[in-house]
């Protein structure tokens, strides 16, 4: 399977904060990706870098193997970002038209009927877009984003604020627009749900960091599985994390800042960890054995997001 996205260790500061502390994942030729993570977790900040709005502090990445600030990488990626950069006082297949022309599209007439019957909006190509709803919009707005025919779509939210038939609306397209038009979609969401329906490859990012990533059906499975759960009192700092990566006969997976999970290897007793966790000055509150499942783990990273 070839690699239609690669981000390596990509860092970020804005502002005084470290925003992207050293992101890393693939998204394969033919997925349907799902970039999953609460408000503020980094994901807009990550999807800009990759459109190479803004420049990364470190880190490597690249687009279908080239360097993404090439005219001949640009064309094969399509984008819609929150704005739309759809214009009010113009109909759909005028704006679909401008962008034609921004690309070069050649026998942009028929590509326009085309994009427009693909996201169910060809009987209102001569409305003004000013009159759209938002699921309206939204739909218009992945036209724009196929209206050169991409090979990849980078999609920040693609159905925050639309209603739930509008959110059912436009994940039926981009589900056609990945297996029927062949292309790899890059979707950020904050909805679990949502990436559950539609996507086969996810990474999840809390607060600038990748806790989880790979097929979500593997993710899911190992998620049922019994695992030793450990409720601490305070975060345990990155030094820690880093030693527990180390130890791998623990099989510590990641987590929320409230809550370790481990799957330890048979030598791999649950005193073991408890004072490993202890040396390391870790305060613990709970200790169990129990399953946890993708929603849970969500969930607990959503809370603490919150507080
Ligand atoms: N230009 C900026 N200057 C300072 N902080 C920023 C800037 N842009 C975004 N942030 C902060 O970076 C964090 C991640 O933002 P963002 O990437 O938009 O998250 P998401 O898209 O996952 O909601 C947030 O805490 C946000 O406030
Ligand atoms: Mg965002």
């Amino acid at each position: 399977m070839s690699i239609a996205i690669h981000i390596d260790n990509i860092r970020k500061t804005l502002g005084h904060r470290e925003i992207l502390k050293g992101i890393t994942f693939d998204v394969q030729t033919g997925d349907i990706f799902g970039y999953l993570g609460p408000n503020g977790a980094g994901k807009t900040t990550t999807i800009r870098i990759l459109l190479g709005l803004l420049q990364a502090d470190s880190g490597e990445l690249n687009i279908l193997g080239q360097d993404i600030r090439l005219t001949g990488t640009r064309i094969k990626i399509g984008f819609a970002l929150d704005p739309d950069g759809l214009y009010n006082t113009m109909t759909a297949a005028e704006n679909l038209q401008y962008y034609a022309d921004i690309y070069h599209v050649a026998d942009a007439g028929v590509r326009i009927d085309k994009v427009l019957g693909l996201v169910g909006l060809a009987d209102r190509a001569g409305d003004w877009v000013g009159a759209y709803s938002k699921g309206m919009r939204q739909r218009l707005s992945l036209a724009r984003a196929m209206v050169h025919d991409p090979d990849v779509l980078i999609l920040d939210e693609p159905t925050a604020g639309v209603d739930p038939t509008g959110q059912m609306e436009v994940r039926k397209i981009l589900l056609d627009i990945a297996h029927v038009e062949n292309k790899t979609v890059l979707l950020s969401s904050h909805n679990l749900d949502e990436v559950q329906r539609i996507c086969n490859r996810i990474a999840l990012i809390d607060r600038g960091e990748i806790k989880l990533y790979g097929e979500l059906k593997d993710l899911r499975q190992k998620m049922g599985r019994s695992a030793v759960v450990v409720d601490v009192s305070s975060k345990v700092s990155d030094t820690v994390l880093e030693q527990l990566r180390k130890q791998t006969q623990m099989g510590f997976r990641e987590a929320g800042d409230a809550t370790l999970i481990f799957e330890p290897t048979g030598v791999v007793e649950i005193s073991d960890i408890v004072s490993f966790l202890a040396a390391s000055g870790v305060k613990i509150d709970k200790v169990g054995r129990r399953e946890v499942s993708l929603e849970e783990l969500y969930a607990s990273i959503l809370k603490e997001v919150e507080q």
